[in-house]
């Protein structure tokens, strides 16, 4: 039974009584318990077992205390069933064996059929709401980020080949991110019917392009994803890094809040999104490697300036690194639920 929705709360805009907190990779392998279970299971194997996968989103939960727990997964694990063929190699990301080299490529694609293609997906999502009180992420990988493991077969650089088919083969481009789109839509409302309580897009490599070809080669498919969302009611929240010069075409997608790094002050993110949208994030990853009094510093900082207005949720700016010590997190998450309440108290009572 959900019993603390001020995660839900912060993305609508509303009056919270403290900040929400939550990690994105707040499962994996700085953790123990996951590195235990992954001596004996591939992550591909623990998205496939019900109970596993549940117990691994729930872990985060259980020892940070965060306010959100995101369904274990990872942004490639619906593109098996549409024909990529990936695997997920050690330190180094996704590779793929059968790049997309052109409009054959694209056309040769498989529409996804969630239930019948990821049915434990959604059996981890049923589980989770049994045994959850905070909401579930549900989740799925972007258009450009998706397309650019999909071209390049693996984790680039410069996204030279991503780049190219853009500009120079508009066709199987434009199929691509359609064709993206469709199974995007598909498989988050699949999420959210079965109990996703909000949803994230990680587009995290969108950062790469300049502004003017995001808005003429992607920012119509993203329009169309929220919009295909859009009925369900549930928050949608709009992740990319490096994504500073992108923000004010970010407010026009269509999502309740967009995630931010921490390369983009909170009030310059604020003043690029116009009040449109919450703000997601924004702490280096690499910080909480610092001593606990400069983590503090900074925290302090940014809930500092998040909570000049509603809807803000606290994040880091990208994913949890692997090195991180647990108890810095727990103490991080515990600093920041309890200094913003009591600025958020101090406030109401001097208003
Ligand atoms: O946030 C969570 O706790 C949920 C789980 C989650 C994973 N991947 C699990 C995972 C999420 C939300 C993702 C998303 C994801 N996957 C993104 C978008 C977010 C981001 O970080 O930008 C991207 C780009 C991927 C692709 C991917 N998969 C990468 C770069 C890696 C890391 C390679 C490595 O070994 O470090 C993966 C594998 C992966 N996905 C791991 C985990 C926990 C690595 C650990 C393992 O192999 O057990």
């Amino acid at each position: 039974m959900l019993n603390n929705d001020v995660f839900l709360r912060a993305l609508r805009r509303e009056k919270v009584e403290r900040l929400p907190v939550w990690y994105m990779r707040q499962a994996g392998r700085y953790q123990a318990e996951y590195r235990e279970i992954r001596k004996t299971h591939t992550l591909e194997e623990i998205c496939l077992n019900p109970a596993l996968c549940a117990q691994v989103t729930r872990l985060p939960v259980e020892q940070l205390g965060v306010d959100a727990a995101i369904l274990f997964s990872d942004i490639m694990i619906p593109l098996g069933p549409i024909g990529v063929q990936y695997s997920l190699v050690k330190d180094r990301g996704p590779e793929i064996a059968n790049p997309i080299r052109g409009l054959s490529d694209v056309q040769a694609l498989r529409p996804i059929r969630p239930h019948m293609d990821l049915p434990h997906v959604l059996a981890t999502i049923q589980l989770l709401k049994t045994q959850l009180e905070v909401p579930l992420i549900g989740f799925s990988g972007a258009p450009f980020t998706l397309a650019s493991y999909m071209i390049e077969g693996g984790p680039s650089r410069d996204y030279l080949r991503t780049k190219t088919m853009m500009h120079q083969d508009p066709k199987a481009w434009s199929l691509l991110m359609e064709q993206l789109g469709e199974l995007i839509v598909t498989y988050l409302r699949a999420q959210v019917k079965a109990g996703a309580d909000a949803v994230q897009v990680f587009d995290s490599w969108v950062g790469s392009l300049a502004p003017v070809d995001y808005r003429q080669h992607v920012l119509p498919v993203m329009q169309k994803i929220f919009a295909g969302l859009q009925d369900l009611g549930v928050p949608s929240i709009y992740f990319g890094v490096n994504t500073g010069e992108l923000l004010g075409d970010f407010a026009e997608v269509g999502a309740s809040a967009v995630g931010i790094d921490w390369r983009v002050p909170i009030p310059v993110a604020r003043q690029r999104t116009q009040g449109k949208v919450a703000l997601q994030g924004n702490l280096d990853p690499a910080l909480l490697f610092a001593p606990w009094p400069v983590i503090e510093e900074r925290a302090r900082a940014i809930v500092d300036e998040a909570v000049a207005q509603p809807g803000f949720v606290f994040n880091l700016g990208h994913g949890v690194l692997p090195q991180v010590n647990p108890e810095v997190l727990k103490n991080l998450t515990r600093f920041v639920g309890e200094y913003s309440g009591r600025v958020i108290n101090a406030r109401k009572e001097f208003a």
